[in-house]
């Protein structure tokens, strides 16, 4: 069943003294109930900038220049003031940052569970600490946790505490920005082993953001990918894998061998992202494809479905997977 349906949402940041800059250009997706979606891309593709948008997150100078985001059923991207904090207390979607950012080092770990749940209409001390107990308890923390401050955790333990506390609100949409960046590579598998099994047990649906393709193949159900501003791969990882559709995809996977082995950072492909404040008029991937073709030029390719779970955006795999773009000036040259 869809949680969430987005329709050709942008996102601009207005600096007043440079040019926007279009982070997020025409986006559409839909997320159904229960889902992990992985979202990969280099820096500064617009990956966080895409998760605090659908989440009605966004802080100036950021702005939804247009579009809509239809969660259950109510557009939320025209909600504001008290709807919208009516919305949020009953389940809607959260973005969890770095365990490092999101707690406060001056106040124990009870005191975080206490003003999210009290927040959240539980009252009594009794029954914050009962709740807080058993959030500790889903994220494999053991209950002195509480009588902690965040400078006597770890960063595997903060990162779990910032999980816990964004359960607290029975969220229906969650998404991770790299919630594991800083930690060492057994910890974080173990931290997105807990997500997962959260994620499994409690049903909520994921969103996970991260630079390192290895660890979202190994963990989503479906993952997108994301260049200048735009989605241009949607695909189940084990097809991405074996037959990744967009050039653009095939050379991040290009960038390390084994990809269930190693864990490897998005690097490594010739050439560098464009400056979305100078957008072009055409496919923004062009100047580094290897496939690049004249007709590539003409505007921006769309995502088009090329096969069952996968769409891509790119004139010349559409082209050859025999779902031609309908007005492009390279259908046909084959
Ligand atoms: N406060 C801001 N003011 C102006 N531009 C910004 C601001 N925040 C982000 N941007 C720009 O928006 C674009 C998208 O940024 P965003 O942080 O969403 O990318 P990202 O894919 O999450 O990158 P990373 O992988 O480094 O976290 C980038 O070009 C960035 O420079
Ligand atoms: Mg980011």
């Amino acid at each position: 069943m869809k949680l969430l349906e987005v329709e050709d949402l942008s996102v601009v940041y207005e600096a007043s003294r440079s040019d926007p800059v279009r982070a997020v250009r025409e986006v559409s997706l839909t997320l159904d109930d229960g889902e992990f979606v992985g979202l990969v891309g280099e820096s500064g593709c617009g990956k966080s900038t895409l998760g605090y948008a659908i989440t009605r997150m966004l802080r100036p100078p950021a702005r939804l220049e247009s579009g809509r985001v239809i969660f259950s059923g109510t557009d939320i991207a025209s909600l504001s003031g008290e709807r919208l904090r009516r919305m949020r207390s009953h389940g809607f979607a959260l973005v969890l940052q770095s365990g490092m950012n999101a707690l406060n080092p001056v106040r124990s770990i009870e005191n975080h569970f206490g003003d999210v749940l009290r927040a959240h209409q539980r009252t009594s001390r009794a029954d914050v600490r009962r709740r807080a107990i058993e959030l500790l308890e889903a994220v494999k923390l053991p209950p002195e946790t509480l009588r902690r401050f965040p400078h006597e955790l770890s960063g595997g333990m903060r990162q779990r505490v910032a999980i816990g506390l964004v359960l607290a609100l029975d969220p229906r949409l969650v998404i991770f920005d790299e919630p594991t960046t800083a930690l060492d590579v057994l910890v974080q598998k173990a931290v997105i082993d807990t997500i997962k099994d959260l994620q499994r047990k409690v049903g909520f649906t994921a969103v996970l953001i991260s630079h390192d393709l290895g660890l979202v193949l190994d963990s989503a159900d479906r993952v997108l990918v994301m260049y200048a501003g735009r989605i241009v791969e949607d695909q189940p990882p084990a097809r991405m894998v074996t037959n990744p559709a967009h050039p653009y995809t095939r050379a991040l996977l290009g960038c390390y061998a084994d990809p269930r082995a190693e864990r490897v950072e998005l690097a490594g492909i010739p050439g560098s992202p464009p400056d979305l404040s100078q957008p072009s008029a055409g496919c923004s991937y062009a100047p580094r494809c290897t496939l690049v073709e004249p007709g590539c030029s003409s505007a921006e390719p769309p995502l088009v479905e090329i096969g069952p779970r996968t769409s891509v955006a790119c004139y010349v795999t559409a082209r050859q997977s025999a779902h031609p773009v309908a007005g492009h000036e390279n259908e046909g040259q084959q």
